[in-house]
């Protein structure tokens, strides 16, 4: 099968080339419009109709890329009406293949989701190193337990619907991976007296008053499922394990980390509590029952209202998205940081990731401030500055990451002149020696707390670990 949709250029690119990059829309009359930017009786187009837009064809087109009795034998194909359809998803995601439900309400609760844009945030942010065991818990179709079974000897997916476990046996064939266990039961259970190098975790983190699809409603009181599964996470890493948790949780609005740093501290970790963004009970709800609302609008106001019934009585007022990073380390006094993340310029992050705990260990580290001056710094390559002038006139400086996280900081003159100096060839000392106006000492504390935001947020490297 994968040599069949390989054979026909089944590829991301291809795809998005073809459809336009962006979310694919799969409401119908978004797929009339997909269905004339493709070609007819070309083996591309055939897997794109069938097994990405969920096309019914006749038997002789469907004929064009695949052998029809062979698919329909084995069950990648059922016979509809006068023609075939596929019975799933099939997805390129890089290089994976991913078999997932279609899109249509056949299967009901343990309807099992292909790849989302949380599935990829998640992706992008787990650390990619070479690790003996690897968990990955509510793994759905599989596919970040794939993606780690790249860089771990081992991995471990658990998932409580049986249906998403069969989904993460077809795609490890599909995929050629063989070093994937798959375990039924609840979050952690199923691994319950173990550890691990490298967790990930995107739980159905939605606070809602329904349990109508496992992959959505935990079924726990308002934001309890990305508690517990934080909390517990913590105590299944190895000593510089890593854990990755996508969360949703309801914070007082404009404060919305200090309901999180409970979850985090005193567990023996480090922690980086990333903020994608927050929205109000009725965009939230609104949003979730997005597919109700075009399918049937009185059931849509019936259901909002329950919501948002279900969220006043919690007495939330902000539900909060975002992601938390843990790593465990013993021994220490452990530290925790808080950051926004614009997902629109996320990156594979692992590198960034990793930058910013060595770095902040690092800055821990340092009894002083002045610590800093005897060090050198480098400025990362993948970034770049950008000048606004009115006339000739420079009116700011912002500097941006071009890879990982993707921040973007504004410079004030003195650190944008700073900034292209740091090359890690001196110690900050002389480079501040060298642009020092006026008194020297007064120049250098006015530098250090720019030099120390540029060094947290992974602007700045320092030379030796780079
Ligand atoms: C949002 S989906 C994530 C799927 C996939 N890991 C990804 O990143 O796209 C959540 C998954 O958690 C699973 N799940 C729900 N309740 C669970 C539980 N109590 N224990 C383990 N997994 C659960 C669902 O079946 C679903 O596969």
């Amino acid at each position: 099968m994968r040599a069949r949709l390989l054979d026909a250029g089944y590829t991301t690119e291809r795809i998005e080339e073809t459809l336009g990059s962006g979310r694919i829309s799969f409401a119908a009359a978004d797929l009339a419009v997909h269905e004339r930017r493709l070609e007819a009786g070309e083996p591309f187009s055939t897997a794109v109709r069938l097994f990405l837009l969920g096309a019914e064809l006749a038997a002789a087109d469907a004929e064009v890329a695949f052998d029809v009795e062979e698919l329909l034998r084995t069950g990648w194909l059922e016979a509809s009406g006068d023609g075939v359809h596929a019975t799933l998803k099939l997805v390129p995601h890089g290089d994976l293949l991913l078999a997932s439900d279609r899109d249509d309400d056949s299967v009901d609760a343990q309807w099992v989701a292909g790849i989302h844009p949380p599935s990829v945030t998640l992706a992008k942010l787990t650390v990619r190193r070479p690790v003996a065991r690897a968990l990955d818990t509510g793994t759905g179709n599989g596919i970040q337990a794939l993606l780690a079974s790249r860089h771990a000897r081992a991995v471990t997916a658990t998932d409580v619907n049986p249906r998403a476990l069969a989904f993460g046996r077809l795609n490890a064939g599909l995929n050629g991976v063989e070093n994937l266990e798959l375990r039924e039961g609840s979050y952690f259970e199923p691994v319950e007296g173990e550890r691990f190098d490298l967790l990930t975790c995107n739980p159905p983190y939605v606070i809602s008053p329904e349990r109508r699809f496992a992959y959505r409603d935990s079924g726990l009181a308002g934001d309890t499922v990305s508690r517990v599964v934080v909390e517990q996470a913590s105590e299944l890493l190895e000593e510089g394990g890593f854990a990755h948790v996508l969360v949703s949780w309801a914070h007082p609005p404009g404060d919305w980390w200090s309901p999180l740093e409970p979850w985090v501290e005193g567990r023996g970790c480090d922690a980086w509590l990333l903020y994608f963004g927050s929205d109000d009970p009725v965009t939230h709800a609104s949003e979730w029952l997005k597919p109700v609302a075009r399918d049937d609008p009185a059931a849509f106001a019936e259901r909002l209202d329950a919501w948002l019934d279900y969220l006043r009585g919690l007495g939330i007022e902000a539900i909060g998205h975002g992601a938390v990073i843990l790593r465990r380390r013993n021994g220490s006094r452990n530290w925790t940081r808080r950051d926004r993340v614009n997902l629109e310029r996320l990156e594979q992050a692992s590198e960034h990731i990793l930058r910013v705990f060595e770095t902040q260990d690092y800055l821990e580290s340092l009894d002083d401030e002045r610590g800093l001056l005897d060090e050198t710094f480098a400025l990362v390559e993948q970034h770049h500055l950008e000048e606004t002038r009115r006339r000739t006139e420079l009116e700011g400086t912002v500097l941006s990451l071009d890879e990982g996280l993707g921040f973007r900081t504004a410079l004030d003159v003195h650190t944008a002149e700073l900034v292209p100096l740091l090359d890690g060839t001196r110690p900050l000392r002389d480079v501040l020696a060298q642009l020092a106006v006026g008194d020297a000492k007064r120049f250098e504390s006015a530098a250090l707390p720019a030099v120390r935001r540029l060094l947290e947020l992974g602007f700045l490297a320092r030379a030796s670990s780079a």
